[in-house]
Parts: structure tokens; C-alpha cells; sequence
């Protein structure tokens, strides 16, 4: 068992102390109960040997017989259901330890800024997630279980051993600890072959995920055969990875499988020595040393899966650790809601999203400016229209808006307060972002548009919201109208009807500042400016920002900027189309 998992699964295990006292408490008693006949069945062994070197004795000893055989018999029954209930206890605790680590990871995923998400695959997210805690429960639950059963049932044994004869016993254990340097050994090669594989778990995760995510696009450019290929690739070397790491788990038992064989031949030799020198009298006394070395078999044998384990835990918990302790970079460090009314201030605003290696010097890290000293004033109520070419920054600007990331100059202000001391849940509450790529959960139409809102929510508000972003006839032709159950991620549903859905989550919670990141773009004309229209009626005290190529559609606006290479190329203040 490792120090750092003990250190971890303190805090679950606190939580879940009364069952797991009784768990090891069931532990205790089933291996008295799995000890308490051994003695008998050398006592058995002896009247046998008794009868049959004078069968007149059988009449006396009938009664023992009787008596032994019960014991042999019965108390192994009870044994094993102590045992069902000792498994039932702390495996069942293991898979609520499990759910509590699940559901705070997730929380602290959750709270990660966009950044963390641009490094990290989805895959390998999804697999710290699932398989890494699976590995940690497996240590903490079965594992812990097995290991003590073992520590409690080998002294047991070797207080029986003991109290048989002791120099027999010395013999008998003597191959232990040579079997445990064994074990450390093996344990570190377990370990290094275990961070290899489960480090490629996390890549096959990343590509299935990446490859069916973009399925369409692989038979659109018939690249199947590619992507079978690239499959069987990563399969083969994680295959080769397992082999590997099954012949060292191999090793393991098949080494205390011959140790504990070793065990047989020493009792056999020096107990059988004994014997015809008459040290130990009872030939039964012999039995219960097998007996003993017996019942030590199978948690010796689970000792190698239980090594096992520990280790992949151990690299589990290494790898969630990693992400655990990774902070958020967008804090929240104003407890204090205020009330937003939506003016936008950009001052002297720049930004980058992570340097990147010099050309010149690979040591080097330069720091591309995504956006250079970006000034404007968008007052309350009024419009924003964002244009400029492909890269120039647009949607940059919107997620500084909407504090998914912190200018790494200048400054932005929101109602004359700089944005990092609004309270970062109160202002997100008062944002509506429509991103440029529409993105959609695996739920029904009104969830979809209803996960928008985060106060009560009405179907009134949900059907308010369709009809301004001009869905409500569309979902109202679909078979379960608004229960319709699109698939992931939208993909049942056209290009605009995924746009408007999204406009549609954006506007339900009637936000102060609205951002439109290319949301038309799949949209007709007509539609575009029935939108906006309806917008400006619903929304008229909400503050807009509109992010476009195409500025046709839009005859109302107070403030028109385009950007070029991340800085304003052009700022107009009042509506020059009027
Ligand atoms: N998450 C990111 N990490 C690193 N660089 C990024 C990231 N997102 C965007 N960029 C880079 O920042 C620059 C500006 O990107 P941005 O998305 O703001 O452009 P845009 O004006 O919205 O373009 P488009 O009109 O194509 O949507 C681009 O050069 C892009 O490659
Ligand atoms: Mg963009």
C-alpha cells in the first residue's frame, strides 16, 4: 500500500468510518472463524490414526468424531457468510468513495478556465475520470480488503504455527521475507509498465473521441482505411504495452506460487523429520502446518493482483493529482453581487493566449500578441458591430468580454469597475454568448435552450425565447415538438436551427451584454433581420455586440469597429449606414 494513497483516500475514508470499522471488524472474525476448525481436523487426522491402529477404540471416540466433524463442517458455513457481509461492507464503501472522488473531480474540471481545455484532450480528461479512479477504488476498496485479511490471517497462523512448534515454524516462514524483497522489486517494474499503459489508455480514449466526433468529415473524404490504420497502430502498441506488463504480473504469481511450494516441501522435510524423531508426536500436528500454509494459498496468490493495483492506483493518483492541483486562472475575488447595467470600456486592452517557441532560439519563448492595445467605450443599451478579417482577433475580444480569459494588459471595464472585481458568477449570470461554433448537449430541444436560464425556470420563457430567435415554427414540425431529443452534439438538426437554438439559450435569461460570435452565419437574410428586429423590441436596455463578416443584415447600430491583426484598424461612432 503507497503513503500518497493513504494520504489521499484519508478525507472519503473519515466520511465512511463506521462502515469500514465494521468491515474490518467482519475481517477479524471470519479468519478466527477460517482458523477455529484447523485444529480439529488434526485432531481428526489423530483418532483416525487411533481407529485404525485398534479398531476397538472406535466405540470411544465416536462421540469426538461426531464432534470434530461439526466443527469442520458448520463453522466454515458461518465463515463464509461473516465473509459475504465483510465484502459487502467495504466494497460496497469502495464504490461510494468512488462516487464522491468522480463527482469532485468533475466539480474542479468544471471550475478549470478555457486554457486547461486547450491543453488537455478530451480523452485523456475523460480517462482520469473513469479509469484512474476506477484503479484508485479497486486499491482502496478490494485491494485494502485483501492486504489486511492477509496481515491479520499470517499472524494468526503464525501464533498457530507457533504454539505447534516453533522451530517447524521457523523453517516454514523462513522463505517470507526473501519473498517480499522479490515483490519490491518486481513492484517498481509494475509501476514504470503501468504509467506506460495507462498513459496510452488516455491517448486511444482521445483518438476514438476525436475520431467519431468528426465521423462525417472521415467518410465525406473516404479516409476510413486511414483511420483504421492510425487505429491499429495505437491498438498494437498498447497491446505490446499489456503483454508487457501481464508477463511481469505473471512473474509475480507464479514467484509466490513457488514460494508457498517451497512452504510444502520445507514442511514436508524438517515436520517429517521431526516426527520420526519423535519431537512431534501427533501425526495430525503436520496436517495443520499444510492446513495452515493452505488457507495462506489464495491471499498470497491475490497479493500479486493486489501489488498490482497499488501500483496502477499509484499512477492513478499521480495523474489526477496533476489536474487537481492545476488552479483556475479566472478567480472569482468579489463575493459582493452587483447590479450589471452593461457598459463595455476597453483600455489600452492586449492579449495573447500562450507565448510560443521562438524561431530563432527553441529555448525562447515569444509572446505573439493576439490583440495589441485595443481601446473603445460601449456605453449601456447600445450596439456594437465587430468586423475584420479571418484571425484579426473578433472572438478574442468576446471571451475577454465574457472573462473566459484575463487581458495580459490594459484593461477592461464593465459599469466603470474593472471586470476582475465584478463577481465573476453574478456578471457570467448577466452575459448571453452565442458561440461561433453552435454546440449543443445530447438533450431535448427545451433542456437545451432552458440551460440558458439560472433562475426559475417556465416553459412560458423557453417558448419566449424560441419565437425572438425564430425556431418556434421549426421545433413546433419536429415529431416531439419541444421533448424532440437531438443527438450529440445537435446532430440531427441543420446548421441554422442549431444557430438559432443557441441564440435562443442566449437571450432566455434576458442578459445586460449579448454576444453574437458569427451567429447568423447559417441563417437566410430575411430571417437574420426578423432576429434582430424582434431582438432590439425584446432586449432593448441589453448591451450588443455583434461579431460578423457580413454587415448587410444590420441597419441599426451605435459603434462599428474593424480589426486587422489584432489591432483596431477602423472605429466609427454613429451609424454611418443612416
Ligand atoms: N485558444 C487559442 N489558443 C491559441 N491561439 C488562439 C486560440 N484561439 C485563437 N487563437 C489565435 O488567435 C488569433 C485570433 O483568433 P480569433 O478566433 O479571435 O479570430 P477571429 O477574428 O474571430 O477569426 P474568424 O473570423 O476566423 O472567426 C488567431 O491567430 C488564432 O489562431
Ligand atoms: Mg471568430
Amino acid at each position: 500500500m503507497n503513503g500518497g494513497l493513504f494520504v489521499f483516500s484519508k478525507k472519503y475514508c473519515r466520511k465512511y468510518k463506521l462502515r469500514l470499522s465494521i468491515g474490518f471488524l467482519l475481517i477479524l472474525i471470519s479468519n478466527i472463524l477460517t482458523l477455529f476448525p484447523i485444529p480439529y481436523i488434526g485432531k481428526s487426522i489423530n483418532v483416525i490414526s487411533y481407529i485404525f491402529s485398534d479398531l476397538s477404540n472406535f466405540i470411544s471416540l465416536k462421540k469426538d468424531i461426531c464432534i470434530y466433524v461439526s466443527i469442520i463442517l458448520i463453522v466454515p458455513i458461518i465463515g463464509g457468510f461473516v465473509k459475504y457481509h465483510m465484502r459487502q461492507c467495504i466494497i460496497t464503501t469502495s464504490r461510494m468513495i468512488e462516487f464522491d472522488i468522480k463527482n469532485e473531480i468533475f466539480s474542479h474540471y468544471q471550475k478549470l478556465s478555457s486554457s486547461f481545455y486547450k491543453k488537455n484532450s478530451t480523452g485523456d480528461l475523460m480517462n482520469r475520470l473513469t479509469e484512474d479512479v476506477s484503479f484508485i477504488r479497486q486499491c482502496i476498496g478490494p485491494g485494502f480488503m485483501y492486504f489486511l485479511n492477509l496481515i491479520i490471517l499470517f499472524f494468526m497462523v503464525l501464533m498457530q504455527m507457533l504454539r505447534i512448534n516453533k522451530v517447524l515454524t521457523f523453517y516454514v516462514v523462513l522463505p517470507i521475507p526473501i519473498l517480499f524483497i522479490f515483490i519490491y522489486y518486481i513492484s517498481i517494474f509494475i509501476a514504470k509498465k503501468s504509467k506506460k499503459v495507462q498513459k496510452f489508455q488516455s491517448i486511444i480514449c482521445s483518438f476514438i473521441q476525436e475520431t467519431f466526433s468528426g465521423i462525417y468529415i472521415i467518410k465525406l473524404f473516404v479516409s476510413e482505411s486511414f483511420f483504421q490504420e492510425k487505429h491499429k497502430k495505437i491498438i498494437s502498441q498498447y497491446k505490446k504495452k499489456n503483454i508487457e506488463l501481464a508477463k511481469i504480473d505473471t512473474i509475480l504469481s507464479s514467484l509466490i506460487i513457488f514460494f508457498i511450494g517451497i512452504c510444502y516441501s520445507l514442511i514436508l522435510f524438517f515436520g517429517g523429520k521431526k516426527y520420526f524423531e519423535g519431537e512431534i508426536k501427533e501425526i495430525g500436528n503436520i496436517a495443520e502446518f499444510f492446513t495452515y500454509v493452505n488457507i495462506l494459498f489464495f491471499p498470497f496468490i491475490i497479493l500479486g493482483w493486489v501489488i498490482s493495483i497499488s501500483e496502477r492506483a499509484k499512477v492513478s493518483l499521480i495523474r489526477i493529482s496533476e489536474f487537481l492541483k492545476i488552479k483556475p486562472e479566472i478567480l472569482n475575488t468579489n463575493l459582493v453581487k452587483t447590479r450589471i447595467f452593461g457598459k463595455v470600456e476597453f483600455k489600452n486592452v492586449s492579449f495573447f493566449y500562450c507565448p510560443q517557441r521562438s524561431l530563432y532560439n527553441r529555448k525562447q519563448y515569444v509572446q505573439n500578441y493576439t490583440l495589441s492595445k485595443i481601446s473603445f467605450t460601449l456605453m449601456k443599451g447600445k450596439t456594437l458591430i465587430l468586423t475584420g478579417e479571418t484571425g484579426s482577433g473578433k472572438t478574442t475580444i468576446g471571451r475577454l468580454i465574457s472573462r473566459l480569459y484575463d487581458p495580459k494588459q490594459g484593461e477592461i471595464l464593465v459599469d466603470n469597475l474593472s471586470l476582475k472585481d465584478h463577481n465573476l458568477y453574478n456578471f457570467r449570470k448577466n452575459i448571453g454568448y452565442v458561440p461561433q461554433e453552435s454546440f449543443l448537449f445530447s438533450d431535448s430541444i427545451y433542456n437545451n435552450i432552458a440551460i440558458g436560464s439560472i433562475k426559475k425556470i417556465t416553459p412560458c420563457k423557453v417558448y419566449n425565447a424560441a419565437r425572438i430567435a425564430m425556431i418556434e415554427n421549426d421545433i413546433l414540425n419536429f415529431k416531439n415538438r419541444y421533448e424532440t431529443i437531438i443527438g450529440e452534439r445537435g446532430i440531427t438538426l441543420s446548421g441554422g436551427q442549431k444557430q438559432r437554438i443557441c441564440i435562443a439559450r442566449a437571450i432566455i435569461k434576458n442578459p445586460k451584454i449579448l454576444i453574437f460570435d458569427d451567429s447568423f452565419s447559417a441563417i437566410d437574410q430575411k430571417t437574420r433581420r426578423e432576429i434582430i428586429r424582434y431582438l432590439k423590441k425584446e432586449l432593448k436596455y441589453s448591451t450588443i455586440i455583434i461579431i460578423t463578416h457580413d454587415i448587410s443584415y444590420i441597419s441599426d447600430f451605435d459603434l462599428f469597429i474593424v480589426l486587422k491583426n489584432g489591432k483596431i484598424s477602423k472605429i466609427e461612432n454613429h451609424n454611418i449606414f443612416s
